[in-house]
């Protein structure tokens, strides 16, 4: 997958998206990346990319001509058509689903913000917007290495095991079962004896129990849309400390 980013701090980007397991999905050709400073379409002698909002008010605005010129240059890089994502607090919420349904696209383009945000004009360039969370950054940049983190692990042969992600938190709609490793005794804690039993059918009991306990302590909404079974209902009220429905 090629993916572009459009950004006034490019050296943001250096280690964190050449480090462990994006370096090796860059290495190995699965993510095309590509990290462009707006600056460079800029054409007053300060580079500026940003201005005062009309109207009033604090901070600075992104202007939108450096914003359309680098979308469109950067765009005609390639024959492939990106998928234009605009980075800001006014947008989606990213989530699994959504990494999901982004690691489809041949081509994805980031366009990451500053200052108050961007000229409401530069998202007719956008595809679409996308927050990672109910908090303000203070830029886009950290917000579009989440993205491109959490989407590049799902491109073909970036993960070792064909299926690490199947089992994954809010992947299956649960949050992750524990795991253990050696050894089985760890200053006086435990490993569940069911997990050292080698039965494989109450190993995977076992663990669904624990998935949805985890998430109805911890993310009842989570639950909200999920589909359970009646002893599976019966978990989970025991869980929260419900008295089994009639
Ligand atoms: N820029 C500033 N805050 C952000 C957020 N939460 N998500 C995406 N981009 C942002």
């Amino acid at each position: 997958m090629r993916t572009d980013i459009i950004t006034i701090f490019p050296q943001m980007f250096d280690t964190p998206m050449s480090e462990a397991m994006i370096g090796i999905a860059r290495e190995k050709g699965a993510l095309d990346l590509h990290v462009h400073d707006l600056r460079d379409w800029t054409h007053d002698r300060h580079r500026t990319t940003d201005d005062e909002p009309y109207g009033g008010g604090p901070g600075m605005v992104m202007k939108p001509e450096p914003l359309f010129e680098s979308v469109r240059a950067v765009s005609s890089q390639d024959p492939v058509e990106p998928h234009v994502i605009f980075l800001t607090p006014v947008g989606e919420t990213f989530t699994q689903g959504l990494a999901e349904e982004l690691a489809t696209y041949d081509r994805l383009l980031f366009v990451c913000g500053r200052y108050e945000g961007f000229d409401e004009r530069a998202y007719e360039l956008a595809d679409r917007r996308l927050s990672i969370g109910d908090y303000v950054l203070t830029g886009g940049e950290l917000a579009a290495m989440v993205v491109v983190d959490a989407v590049a692990r799902l491109l073909p042969g970036v993960l070792g095991h064909e299926n690490s992600t199947q089992d994954e938190s809010f992947t299956t709609g649960l949050l992750e079962y524990p795991q253990y490793t050696r050894p089985a005794v760890f200053e006086d804690m435990n490993v569940p004896d069911v997990l050292r039993s080698g039965d494989h059918g109450r190993i995977a009991a076992y663990r669904r129990e624990c998935a949805l306990r985890t998430t109805a302590r911890l993310r009842p909404d989570l639950l909200m849309n999920f589909e359970v079974t009646e002893h599976e209902q019966s978990i989970i009220d025991d869980e929260l400390g419900r008295s089994p429905r009639d």
